[in-house]
């Protein structure tokens, strides 16, 4: 039987998070310039789009250039840039044609121009769709959404639209760019690097975490089935015991 077989629609979880890595070990390892990987590395961003809709996961959240990355060589940077364009431009009619809602979260002012232009004009188009939820993290970082958000709060206080003790889990929610999404219950990393890099620190207080060496250029379905399976037969306590959830 197939991890997708064997997937339990009431226990899928609403909201999956990607840490898409090892794009450039998986050029290297072919004698290849890293820009191979990430070009590999879209194709399978376009099969576990295809997944997680499939599935009926509601959103799907896929990191895919933090504010660090911005510490790259210029040339990588740039190649990166050229084929986010390129890829929305290829992307954009599937999105819509499969109902798929795209959003983003990150500083997408540090963006070049026209791949903000970009990134805007697709939101834009898939605003009113209705299936996957789709996040693109662009020039994301963790610390990055919380200091702002820590600003903006500071600044309606200061305006006296707040004060200090509205200050809650609730309210702080409110000023993260994942405002109106879920948190994930599940969050994968591939390529066989155990940590977070950055990414939605605040949001996966509680998420399962799931790392995979599969580089994710190899990365494919039915190992995304594997994962949610795998979180599927985990036991989420959140601080009680086990008694009191059976
Ligand atoms: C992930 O692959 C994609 C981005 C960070 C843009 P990497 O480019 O980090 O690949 P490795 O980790 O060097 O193999
Ligand atoms: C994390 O991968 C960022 C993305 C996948 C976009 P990195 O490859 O940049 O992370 P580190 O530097 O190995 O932690
Ligand atoms: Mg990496």
């Amino acid at each position: 039987m197939s991890f997708k077989e064997k997937l339990i629609k009431e226990k899928l979880p609403k909201h999956v998070a990607i840490i898409m890595d090892g794009n450039g070990r998986w050029a290297k390892k072919r004698g290849k310039a890293r820009i191979f990987g990430h070009k590999k590395g879209v194709e399978t961003v376009h099969k576990i789009v295809d997944a997680a809709d499939e599935t009926g996961i509601d959103y799907l959240t896929l990191y895919a250039f933090s504010t660090e990355n911005w510490n790259r060589p210029k040339a990588e940077i740039n190649a990166l840039m050229m084929l986010l364009v390129s890829t929305i431009n290829s992307e954009i009619n599937t999105l819509i044609k499969n109902n798929v809602r795209l959003l983003t979260i990150g500083n997408l002012d540090d963006l070049p121009k026209k791949v903000n232009r970009k990134m805007n004009e697709i939101v834009n188009k898939t605003k009113n769709n209705t299936g996957l939820t789709l996040i693109i993290a662009l020039s994301y970082s963790s610390r990055w959404e919380i200091i702002n958000a820590v600003k903006m709060i500071a600044s309606q206080i200061e305006q006296k639209n707040i004060s200090v003790k509205d200050i809650n889990n609730e309210l702080f929610n409110k000023f993260l760019t994942t405002a109106q999404i879920p948190d994930p219950e599940l969050l994968i990393r591939t390529s066989g690097e155990y940590r977070i890099s950055n990414f939605l620190l605040w949001q996966i207080a509680y998420s399962e975490l799931y790392f995979t060496e599969i580089l994710w250029p190899d990365f494919e379905k039915e190992d995304f089935y594997e994962a949610v399976y795998n979180f599927q037969n985990r036991e989420r306590r959140f601080g009680k015991i086990s008694e009191q959830i059976n």
